[in-house]
């Protein structure tokens, strides 16, 4: 038992960091968090018809979107907020930032605050892992892997390490991106290959992923690049504008999708017509659809990213958190001895905040402080 299973106190929200959920990496290994990610995944994606679902709510600008990705079941409530903004890596920031909140449906206690940013790496391997489990060749052992930005290394290591691949074909429009991976990936098992295109990439793959981010109808994958036998597993095309594959390749085999409703607007399917055949991929993993028919059948995972993806990474963090002991306890909500005495929160009696003197307009008093340094 630890902060964040105590029940002495109406409200324990715990907080997990960037630093706590690479303490449960470390901790666990890679491989481990992968596996019990899938499984997550996995058994949550059988549950499916138990969610309260919705496609994300998107606020879409010139240079990205914000996104706030909310889902239920009758126990757990949760929401992710995530950016995508493919030119900030020039200003120094991340494409992709995130955290999010999960909640007790009972009560609305919110019992997790997190961090999903490396979270969110790590379901978007989990879930293209779990796909490909369910799509691919089982005898698959080279992936191209198109985008070598942040999210490249959990795809490789996913990858290497849940589907046995052993190559890995590397290619950025970025040669520094590329040299990035190859330096993290430098004592794996894996073959590393730099290639000198798309196509020379997806030359003799079995698995190709597109891991790109830019905000325009790219067609990184063309349908000569396409081989009999192979699975696509397109994770870049998420935002309405932002697609990687050609609309031929969309005909080349099946095309699964994580919530069709959400993946028409986002995914590469947004090109096609509204009644574009598209199979939902929990469907697959039930045995309610069917995946991959013949060893020559191409196949395309269409992802996009999804709420449910989110929920399973909070309750996964959140398990390994309360095992392992990491997090911390966060004063999110007032402690208040009788609940419909809020105002004591406050800490002084109301005579003697409204009498007050204003000392001077509030824009002033802020302005210069070191808070206010912090919050412009
Ligand atoms: N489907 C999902 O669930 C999911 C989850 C997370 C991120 N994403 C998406 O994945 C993409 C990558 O995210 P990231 O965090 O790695 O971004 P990033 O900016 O760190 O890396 C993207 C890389 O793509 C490269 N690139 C851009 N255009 C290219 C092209 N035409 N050919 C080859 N490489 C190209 C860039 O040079 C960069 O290195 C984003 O579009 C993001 O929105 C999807």
């Amino acid at each position: 038992m630890n902060f964040l299973t105590q029940t002495n106190a109406p409200v324990h929200t715990a907080f997990l960091s960037p630093q706590h959920v690479a303490e449960i990496v470390q901790t666990r290994g890679l491989a481990q968090v992968f596996a019990g990610m899938v499984e997550t995944l996995r058994a949550d994606f059988l549950r499916w018809n138990e969610f309260d679902k919705t496609a994300r709510v998107a606020s879409h600008s010139a240079n990205g979107v914000i996104e706030l990705m909310p889902i239920a079941d009758a126990k757990t409530y949760t929401f992710k907020y995530v950016n995508g903004h493919p030119g900030n890596t020039l200003r120094g920031l991340s494409t992709v930032m995130a955290f999010g909140v999960l909640a007790d449906v009972d009560t609305g206690v919110p019992l997790l605050v997190s961090e999903l940013t490396l979270t969110t790496a790590l379901r978007t391997a989990a879930t293209s892992v779990m796909a490909a489990q369910a799509l691919a060749r089982p005898d698959s052992r080279v992936m191209a892997l198109i985008g070598n930005g942040s999210q490249s290394e959990f795809q490789a290591l996913a990858f290497h390490t849940q589907m046995g691949i052993e190559e890995l074909r590397l290619y950025d429009i970025d040669e520094a991106a590329t040299a990035k991976l190859m330096r993290n990936l430098a004592g794996t098992s894996l073959r590393l290959v730099k290639c000198s295109s798309a196509a020379d990439a997806a030359r003799g793959a079995d698995i190709i992923t597109t891991v790109t981010a830019d905000k325009t109808l790219a067609t990184i994958i063309t349908p000569d690049m396409v081989r009999p036998g192979m699975h696509i597993n397109g994770v870049g095309g998420d935002c309405p504008g932002k697609t990687e594959l050609h609309a031929d390749v969309l005909h080349m085999g099946p095309v699964f999708v994580e919530y069709a409703p959400q993946s028409r607007v986002e995914g590469d399917v947004q090109q096609m017509p509204g009644d574009f055949p598209v199979t939902e991929l929990w469907q697959v993993l039930n045995g309610s659809a069917t995946g991959r028919t013949s060893d020559a059948q191409v196949t395309v995972f269409d992802s996009v990213g999804f709420a449910l993806e989110d929920y399973s990474a909070l309750r996964f963090m959140r398990e390994q958190a309360i095992a392992l002991g990491i997090g911390e306890p966060l004063p999110l909500i007032p402690v208040l001895a009788d609940p419909k005495n809020l105002f004591s929160a406050l800490g002084a009696p109301a005579s003697a905040l409204a009498a007050h003197p204003p000392v001077a307009p509030m824009t002033q008093v802020t302005q210069g402080t070191q808070a206010a340094e912090h919050l412009a």
